[in-house]
């Protein structure tokens, strides 16, 4: 599904680039340019960001990969 119609921009490319190691919003936007035109995308886009950073760190903790600071 589509994220941010002005660059064309998709769920699965904001979740890749999640992946990949962007983790704020200022890397998707680096990566993948949302949110640089109309900015309507930028809430979804980083709701997006949370849930997948969320789910990254609770599969880290699963796994015990979570190292406290
Ligand atoms: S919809 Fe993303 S910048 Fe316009």
């Amino acid at each position: 599904m589509y994220v941010c119609l002005c660059k064309g921009v998709t769920d699965n490319q904001i979740k890749d680039a999640i992946a990949g190691g962007a983790c704020s919003m200022r890397d998707l936007r680096n990566d993948l340019d949302v949110g640089t035109q109309c900015g309507k995308c930028a809430r979804d886009c980083k709701s997006l960001l949370n849930e997948s950073l969320t789910a990254q760190a609770c599969a880290g903790m699963a796994a015990g990969q979570f190292v406290a600071a």
